[in-house]
């Protein structure tokens, strides 16, 4: 099932989030205004806005109340990602030249402060002050996120509970957020505004474990995005994990190419085949799953609507997403 195809009932509004973007990004600036536009017309999922409308399905929706939040997280996802792609050097994102590559560093960094400075001009239509605490902790956590996985980089010697860690900062929590924001702002109960909180973190645990998975097994031309960047760039996410558990010879692999910074594209391919084959995308699949089985349960106690529905639909669509 398309994700399209999930919040079919929401296309207008996330329409009008579209358009909100648009206005917001605007810059009086040729560079900010090409950069930023650059990356909002390459596209992307727009899954943090479905999750904050979903929510607000559950109290009082009403698009011109709500879309402000939504905008606001799509952007704060937007400035990072081109912060993100300088951190890793990656030069494609939504199948487009990313900003850093097509401009330079520089640019990418102020394009990515430029928009997530109007991300938080864009809350400012909100006067509950515990919606700005609420997001700027989760922009603070998601930094924290991208640093400790720069300290982390090419260390081999770190558990799972590390890297569950780090992508609860730099994922899960922004999804989770999308959700408490989404009901707060549309005066959801408080016990449900919780209950969606805890989807959210769930589903965003599940997501950035599928992307982990995708960098293994997917294809540059699917993702829109580097494949096989991860290990290359010495970034040890949960199959690596796995397989210098499991495999000893893998395992001599693996450090190897983390203490030698070895870029040789051939045998860093290898290696990544020599991962697959080692029950490392199982195991990582199942850990999704688990955390997909714990989002669903978060939904138990909520009234039965459509929007509920189809937050346990997008649970089974992350759990076999291939982009
Ligand atoms: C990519 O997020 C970064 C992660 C947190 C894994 P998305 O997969 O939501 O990216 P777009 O917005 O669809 O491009
Ligand atoms: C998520 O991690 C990035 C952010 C939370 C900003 P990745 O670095 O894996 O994301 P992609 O794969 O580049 O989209
Ligand atoms: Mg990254
Ligand atoms: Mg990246
Ligand atoms: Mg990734």
């Amino acid at each position: 099932m398309k994700l399209t195809d999930i919040y079919w009932h929401l296309k207008s509004d996330i329409g009008k989030i579209e358009k909100e973007i648009e206005k917001n990004i605007d810059a009086n600036h040729p560079v900010l205004q090409e950069a930023s536009s650059h990356l909002l017309k390459a596209g992307g999922k727009r899954i943090r806005p479905v999750f904050v409308l979903l929510s607000a399905q559950f109290g009082n929706y009403h698009i011109d109340q709500i879309k402000h939040i939504a905008v606001s997280l799509e952007m704060i996802h937007m400035g990072s990602l081109v912060h993100d792609d300088v951190i890793d050097d990656a030069d494609l994102r939504r199948g487009k030249k990313t900003v850093k590559s097509r401009w330079d560093n520089r640019v990418a960094m102020y394009t990515g402060d430029y928009i997530l400075a109007k991300a938080v001009e864009m809350a400012t239509f909100y006067h509950n002050p515990n919606v700005h605490k609420i997001l700027s902790d989760a922009m603070v956590e998601m930094v924290i996120g991208e640093v400790e996985q720069i300290r982390d980089q090419y260390n081999w010697n770190q558990n799972l509970r590390v890297y569950f860690r780090r992508i609860k900062r730099k994922t899960a929590l922004l999804i989770a957020v999308s959700c408490q924001l989404g009901a707060i702002v549309a005066d959801v109960p408080r016990k449900y505004e919780g209950q969606l909180a805890k989807f959210g973190y769930y589903v965003g645990m599940a997501f950035q474990i599928t992307d982990d998975i995708l960098d293994f097994v997917g294809t540059e031309k699917e993702l829109g995005k580097p494949a096989g960047s991860d290990l290359l760039q010495g970034n040890v996410t949960v199959p690596a994990l796995y397989a210098m558990c499991h495999d000893e010879i893998l395992r001599t692999r693996i450090i190897h190419h983390l203490d030698e910074n070895v870029i040789d594209k051939l045998e860093i391919n290898e290696t990544i085949e020599l991962i697959k084959g080692s029950g490392a995308i199982d195991y990582s699949k199942e850990l999704a799953d688990k955390y997909l089985v714990k989002a669903r349960k978060a939904l138990d106690e909520l009234p039965d609507i459509q929007a509920r529905r189809a937050l346990l639909q997008i649970a089974d669509y992350i759990g076999d997403r291939k982009f």
